[in-house]
């Protein structure tokens, strides 16, 4: 989704603003353009396509003054363009949008019918117009801010600034995320701390409804009303090395090795390695719940673990590969604690009217914690009077700030689109969750919580093994991405996986790709099959083995070319298969920790071949902050 910079300060603001969009290049954009003052007015350079195509337009451009803006555009209204590109620019005000006007139409009916003509196709340029005629009648932009909010529907979060106040910066944030970083004499304001960790660590994230007025290099937030607002300064432990690609030809390669030492980051805060137990430390599920009858008991329960044992159904909600995580933990919890859970994309259940009974609790999974869905949802089912606990990965995000409690799944910034540390410690978090609720429920016994725990303990060694298959699918990406499609099929456990490794091709190879649970292959897919067709078998020793074998031998009987990953040195899967990738022994519920990698690699690999945008796919954004 689209990207947002404002600098105010002593350093070049060109240089800042294409830094910090350059940082966001990850949030995926089709166009880009900045509007800097130089000379009393706010110059406005745009491109289509990638940064460099702006920067080198910008090159030799002299900019005389202190305060920009910027912005990386993801297509919603109007097609990808130049004329459409941010900032628009109506009579001197300058303004940069991520969101969507869901009135648009009736605004430029009115708009165009009081005179306004306009030069792009987007929702963007009427908010610019709109603030523009505002201004005439304030002579402030802030209060020119504050007049126009009323007057949009939707989900948007804009930066102004106005020729006649050149010191002034006004930020607006209503859905999209909006931080603003604090430096010695500079402010950047910006969608995400990416942009920002360069020049300071000292962050204030706004809130829906507040505005940010930057006056020179300082700022104050208000509420849409005007009231001042006392907001804290929060100081983050990144650095800007955190966001490079150290010597990775991609971020989602980097990202894909940094997964063993993600999931040991999940896993470290929970455990008490002197019990064996999980301890969930710092999870924090003790606000007050509104709800009567259904959360009394909760409500005087003395611990996160005792107020979980009173649950009766779990929900888990999220989009994309959090959702395939959240299908992981369906099977985990169901199977160890034995409560029912629903697991169900964001966007499907915010309005399919869920039935969300007394005791439920609802966990939301999200990386970014910006997924517009995934935010709804919550709301949806804090309304609802359910318990709510997030797992995310930003900490600060608007998910997390919303929830009761907080899992974390502490990978560090994910750049590359295609999710993949994120996707491994969830699931590591997930396996925890399940212990504890087991636990708590008194559905395990030490013994059995400390099998499962010194497996998951494992999994960090284990994954590095696993990770030797790069060089394998680097080898052979050039034959992989001659197939006509891709089958994934698993079972239990792991069929979610099979889901997470169709869409990491789909995403990176722009290649057909299926994730089946392999039961259902005899109830339609079979007739998929013939030697043009790459089926993927994810058949670790376990309780669903045989049963997958007959599978794949079903397979191979309609000619379908196979890939199997099985536990150790299996004879049988090797018979079978065309290629057989060999998985450390693990216990059931962390094989898909181990088995997810193997998947990524080849997605990875036969889009590098392809020659695609491995980190940027074409059409996708990191953090979805629209519907
Ligand atoms: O930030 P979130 O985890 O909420 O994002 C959800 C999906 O948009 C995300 O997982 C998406 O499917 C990725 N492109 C997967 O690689």
């Amino acid at each position: 989704m689209c990207g947002i910079v404002g600098y105010y300060g002593p350093r070049a603001p060109k240089d800042v603003i294409l830094d910090g969009l350059k940082r966001l290049e990850y949030r995926g954009y089709d166009s880009a353009g900045v509007a800097i003052l130089h000379d009393g007015e706010f110059k406005r350079v745009r491109a289509s396509g990638k940064l460099s195509e702006l920067a080198k337009k910008l090159e030799g451009e002299p900019f005389g003054g202190r305060l920009g803006i910027g912005h990386t555009r993801w297509a919603t209204h109007g097609v990808p363009s130049e004329r459409n590109a941010h900032p628009h620019k109506v009579e001197g005000v300058s303004l940069v949008h991520n969101g969507i006007i869901e009135n648009y139409q009736e605004i430029r009916e009115e708009l165009r019918s009081s005179g306004a003509e306009f030069t792009s196709d987007t929702d963007s340029e009427l908010v610019a117009h709109l603030l523009a005629r505002e201004v005439r009648g304030t002579n402030d932009l802030f209060a020119a801010v504050q007049g126009v909010i009323p007057k949009l529907k939707g989900a948007y979060s804009i930066l102004a600034v106005w020729e006649k106040q050149p010191e002034v910066l006004v930020a607006f944030k209503n859905g999209p995320p909006l931080v603003l970083g604090v430096g010695d004499g500079e402010i950047v304001v910006a969608s995400d701390v990416q942009a920002i960790v360069s020049y300071t660590n000292k962050i204030v994230y706004l809130e829906d409804f507040e505005i940010a007025l930057v006056q020179g290099a300082s700022y104050g937030v208000y509420s849409d009303k005007g009231e001042p607002l006392r907001k804290p300064v929060h100081t983050l432990n990144w650095n800007a090395d955190a966001v490079e690609k150290a010597g990775f030809r991609h971020f989602m390669l980097k990202e894909i090795y940094e997964q063993p030492r993600a999931v040991a980051q999940a896993i470290a805060p929970h455990v008490d390695l002197d019990r064996m137990t999980v301890r969930l430390a710092g999870v924090g599920m003790d606000v007050p719940y509104d709800r009567l009858e259904a959360v009394d008991a909760l409500k005087d329960s003395e611990n996160t673990a005792e107020r979980l044992s009173l649950v009766e159904r779990v929900f888990v909600i999220a989009c994309g590969t959090s959702f395939y995580a959240g299908q992981v933990a369906k099977y985990l919890i169901e199977s160890l604690a034995k409560v029912p859970v629903e697991t169900d994309i964001a966007s499907e259940f915010r309005y399919r009217e869920p039935v969300i009974p007394p005791r439920s609790l609802v966990v939301v999974i999200s990386q970014s914690g910006e997924t517009a869905d995934t935010l709804a949802a919550l709301r949806l089912a804090k309304r609802a009077g359910a318990m709510t606990l997030s797992i995310c990965n930003v900490r600060r995000s608007s998910i997390d700030r919303e929830a009761q409690g907080h899992l974390y799944m502490n990978s560090g910034a994910e750049i590359g689109v295609a999710s993949t540390k994120a996707f491994v410690s969830t699931l590591a978090l997930v396996n925890l969750f399940s212990l504890f609720l087991a636990r708590a429920r008194g559905g395990i016994t030490a013994d059995q919580e400390r099998r499962h725990l010194e497996a998951l303990l494992a999994t960090p060694a284990q994954m590095e093994a696993v990770l030797s298959y790069d060089k394998w699918f680097a080898e052979a990406a050039e034959r992989l991405k001659g197939y006509r499609g891709v089958l994934y099929m698993a079972r239990g456990v792991n069929f979610p996986i099979a889901m997470e490794g169709a869409l990491k091709l789909k995403e990176l190879a722009y290649m057909h790709a299926e994730g089946y649970a392999a039961g259902e292959m005899k109830h339609g897919p079979l007739a998929l099959i013939d030697e043009r067709m790459l089926i993927v078998m994810v058949a670790p020793t376990d309780q669903h083995y045989e049963k997958t074998l007959s599978n794949l031998e079903e397979a191979r009987a309609r000619g379908g070319h196979i890939i199997s990953l099985g536990t150790g040195d299996n004879q049988e899967l090797k018979r079978l298969s065309r290629y057989y990738l060999s998985l450390p022994k693990a216990e059931w519920t962390v094989n898909p920790i181990l088995a997810v990698i193997p998947l990524q690699l080849l997605a990875y690999h036969v889009a590098d071949n392809l020659g695609h945008d491995v980190d940027q796919p074409r059409n996708l954004a990191k953090s979805v902050t629209v519907e």
